[in-house]
């Protein structure tokens, strides 16, 4: 359970280094982090608020690049590519789940998860198909007419997903996914990404702050001051942090004891 995994890796992410420049003041969020996650597996990436987790993904998904250092999913290397070639290529092998939604309130159901399908090269018959196929997988054939706003918070992330796994990608990133459901329908969420996992063999990265949610995966990482850590060395990181919290706080005491002394 810690950085390394069991099996064929399908992402590689080495030394990347990212930094933001903000009121002339430069900083750096992920620092020489490296990871490898394995095909077909749910790994679950949890952190403080600020602590880089969205960075990281849209570093995967192409959206963003990094400084310094390579990442390699699935054969390609994504930090190599053209804004061009980044699109396509997002658009065949990532799916990318947000914690909003990020549906077009115009659009139905329908015509939501057909969007990424109109940037392949698909005839009418191979789109209608693949978002009938989306769409069913999460239980929402019958909604399919209705707009985002005619649809609960949990069908809307349910639209979401099917979105994100229209075009059948290999890689599913989940930035908090049900971090604006209400528990039941947070948990009819995190089936379905199981179900994406183990059903139809889809590599997951799922973001979260619920330890719950976390539980689902196989596999956790903390980021943590710009790095990747597993649990025990989270575990050891806090206890360190703790153990100079309390010397500081104890020293000026001490520092007068040692006067009295004299
Ligand atoms: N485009 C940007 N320009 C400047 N600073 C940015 C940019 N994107 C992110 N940051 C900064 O980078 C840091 C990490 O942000 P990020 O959104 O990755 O954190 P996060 O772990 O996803 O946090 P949260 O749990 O709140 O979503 C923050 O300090 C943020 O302000
Ligand atoms: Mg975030």
């Amino acid at each position: 359970m810690g950085l390394t995994m069991a099996g064929q890796a399908i992402m590689h992410i080495r030394n990347v280094t990212k930094s933001f420049t903000r009121g002339g003041e430069k900083i750096t969020v992920l620092k020489n982090l490296s990871l490898e996650v394995g095909e077909g597996e749910f790994l679950g990436l949890m952190g403080p608020s600020g602590s880089g987790k969205t960075t990281l993904l849209n570093l995967i998904a192409g959206l963003d690049r990094p400084d310094t250092g390579e990442l390699r999913i699935g054969g390609a290397l994504v930090s190599q590519m053209t804004e061009a070639q980044l699109a396509t290529w997002r658009t065949r092998n990532i799916g990318f789940i947000f914690q909003f939604y990020h549906l077009l309130p115009v659009l139905n159901a329908y015509e939501n998860v057909e969007l990424p399908l109109l940037l392949l090269p698909l005839g009418a018959a191979q789109r209608r198909t693949q978002v009938l196929t989306a769409l069913d997988l999460v239980g929402l054939t019958d909604r399919m007419h209705h707009r985002p706003g005619q649809l609960s918070g949990g069908q809307q992330q349910r639209v979401g997903i099917a979105r994100a796994i229209v075009t059948d990608p290999t890689l599913i990133v989940a930035d908090e996914p049900t971090g604006d459901l209400d528990s039941r329908s947070a948990e009819d969420i995190l089936n379905l990404l199981v179900e994406l996992q183990k059903g139809l063999r889809k590599t997951i990265m799922l973001v979260t702050h619920d330890p719950r949610a976390a539980d689902r995966a196989e596999r956790i990482v903390h980021l943590e001051k710009g790095q990747l850590v597993d649990a025990a060395t989270l575990d050891q990181l806090r206890r360190q942090e703790l153990d100079h919290a309390l010397r500081t706080a104890v020293a000026p005491a001490g520092d007068t004891n040692i006067q009295r002394a004299n």
